[in-house]
Order: C-alpha cells, then structure tokens, then sequence
C-alpha cells in the first residue's frame, strides 16, 4: 500500500515515469542539479528514503548498501546494473527492478550506426572537413569497405544482440555467428544463428559486436590474446560496457594493425579523456555512451523504473527484477 514512503530520485528522468510517481501519494525528493550525486551526498540523501530510483551513474556498492540496508527498494533507470552489488542487495532481502528491453531497437541502432561508421570511417572524413583537409576527390585516399555478405559475430545474442542481427542480416545478408552463456534456439530459426565457441567467434567475425552484460566473466574478455585471434579486416563493436574489453590492449591492437577498426559506445572509463588516441584513429568511431538515447527508449525506460516501485508498493511484486529470490520467499 502507498501511504507517503520517500522515494530518493538520483538523476532527472523524462516526465513519462515521474508523472506516474507523482500521481501516487508518496513524498518524492529529485536531485535537481545535472551532475550525478557523489558516494557521500548519495548515502547521506537515501538514509532518509524508503526507496531509490537510480541509474548507472550512482554507485550502489556494499559500504553504501551496508549504510542504507534500510532501503525497501532500488529500482535502476537502466537495462545493465554493474553499478549495484546485486549479491550484497539479495543478502540484504532488498529487491532491485531494472528496465529491460527498453532500448533494445535504439542500442542496436547505435551497433549498427557505428558499424557503418568505422566500415567508412565517418568520423575521420567529418575531422578533415573542420580542418580544411578535405582538398580533392582522391581516388585512393581513406578507403573503406564494403559490408554486404561480411559475416556478423555477436557477443551475447540476447534482446539487443538479436535486434543487431536482424539488421545485418536483413541490410547486407549478412551470416550471424554467435557466442553466449546458453544457446538461443529463437534467433538460431529465425536468423540461421549458427553457436560457435568464443575462439571461434573471434577467428570468423568480421564484424564482432559485444551485447552481454558485464560480469567478472566478461571483465576484460576483449584483451591482447582475444584481438590477436581476431581478423586483420575485423572491426570490433562495443555499445555494451567499457570494461568489457581491455582498453589499452585494444589501442595497440588497432596500432599494430592486428584488427581494422573499432566502434564504441561505451569505454572505460566515461567519459573518455579528450587525449585518448582512439579518438585521433582513421578507423575509429567513439560516441558517449548514448545506446538508449531516443526519446522513445528513454521514455520506456522512465515508465518501467516508476512502475517497478508503484508495483512493488500495491502488490509486493516487481514486474522487472533482477533478484526475484529476494520475493519468493
Ligand atoms: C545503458 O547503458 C543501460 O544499461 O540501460
């Protein structure tokens, strides 16, 4: 039952969700300012809430959880959640609702936007026009390639991985190769997915696009060892998070020519530092983490992380949960 609980807002999300909220009679506090809170004025604001509505910037680590065990609820404007310990909040008996599919359609643009990008080195070209080095129509010069028949290797071929997949597959008939935790038999019918082991993935993709979670599994798989494996002509796409490849390792990879070009995302850390050398590279395209970012998405996004905790508070369900063993018992 809803009967004025204080619910922390950590950041200002589109009115969509917070209109919902605030039709229900609970006492709200938004964090008014742009930048995100930092560890201590976080803890300090939530030890006087009942709930938290936050997202990958706040970081719901243990000293925080273990100073706010209070909290009834944590509902993450978000499909990742690397920023909450998830075990530590389980222990606690504290569920955490999370906004999957939200921004399946919008993330896989964003792969395929930057898989485009790099293939025809967007950002580079766009560069010399700002510094006057456009000169003439060169008929040798900063050539890319072509994408049709490429094969296409998903890392982690789950709901924003497929919809990447659906679009190679149906733009330049591409064949999908993938690798993941388990098999996914819907996409394997529906795209001709073929399952390969992960060495396998990086010695046949041509395009390698990472679509899984970060996890101490995942932390660093993209590494010096991985991109040796890969294809000279390979470009690398990260829309996932940073630390999923090992950054510096892939700057050498790229230097040393061992793979032909990288679009991110995501990188580690964020924001990237304006001196980074990715950002001088011919075959490199970066954004700043903006997967989500449609209107449509964002929207999605805002209304489910309101739902998850107007749901919690009527029924004593979360519709969208990470721990659900935190409920049945
Ligand atoms: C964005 O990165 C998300 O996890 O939703």
């Amino acid at each position: 039952m809803i009967n004025g609980q204080k619910i922390l807002i950590t950041r200002q999300y589109p009115a969509a969700g917070m209109d919902l909220l605030k039709k229900e009679p609970f006492q709200l506090t938004f964090w008014e300012k742009e930048r995100p809170m930092t560890p201590a004025e976080l803890a300090a604001q939530a030890e006087d809430h009942d709930a938290l509505l936050c997202t990958l910037t706040d970081r719901i680590d243990k000293p925080f959880l273990d100073r706010c065990s209070h909290l009834e609820i944590i509902s993450q404007f978000a499909v990742g959640f690397d920023n909450i310990d998830i075990p530590e909040a389980t222990r606690k008996n504290i569920p955490v609702g999370f906004t999957p599919d939200a921004m399946s359609e919008a993330t896989a643009d964003i792969a395929f936007g930057l898989m485009i990008a790099v293939a025809r080195k967007f950002f580079f070209l766009h560069k010399t026009i700002l510094t006057g080095e456009w000169g003439y129509f060169n008929p040798t010069g900063h050539l890319g390639y072509e994408l049709k028949g490429r094969t296409l290797g998903i890392f982690g071929l789950g709901r924003i991985g497929v919809k990447m997949a659906e679009r190679c597959h149906a733009a330049y008939d591409m064949p999908v190769i993938y690798h993941n935790r388990s098999r996914n038999p819907a996409a394997e019918k529906q795209l001709g997915a073929r399952f390969v082991s992960f060495d396998r993935l990086l010695e046949q993709s041509d395009i390698l696009s990472v679509h899984c979670a970060l996890t101490p599994e995942t932390r660093h798989i993209f590494n010096a060892r991985a991109f040796r494996k890969m294809k000279p002509s390979a470009v690398f796409i990260n829309t996932a998070r940073g630390p999923i490849h090992h950054e510096p390792d892939l700057i050498a990879a790229l230097h040393q020519k061992q793979i032909w070009g990288a679009g991110l995302d995501v990188t580690d850390p964020e924001p990237m530092a304006p001196d980074n050398p990715l950002l001088s590279m011919e075959n490199v395209c970066v954004l700043p983490h903006t997967g989500s970012g449609t209107m449509e998405a964002r929207d999605r996004m805002s209304v489910l992380a309101a739902e998850n905790i107007i749901m919690f508070y009527k029924t004593g369900q979360v519709p969208h949960i990470i721990n659900p063993e935190v409920l049945s018992g």
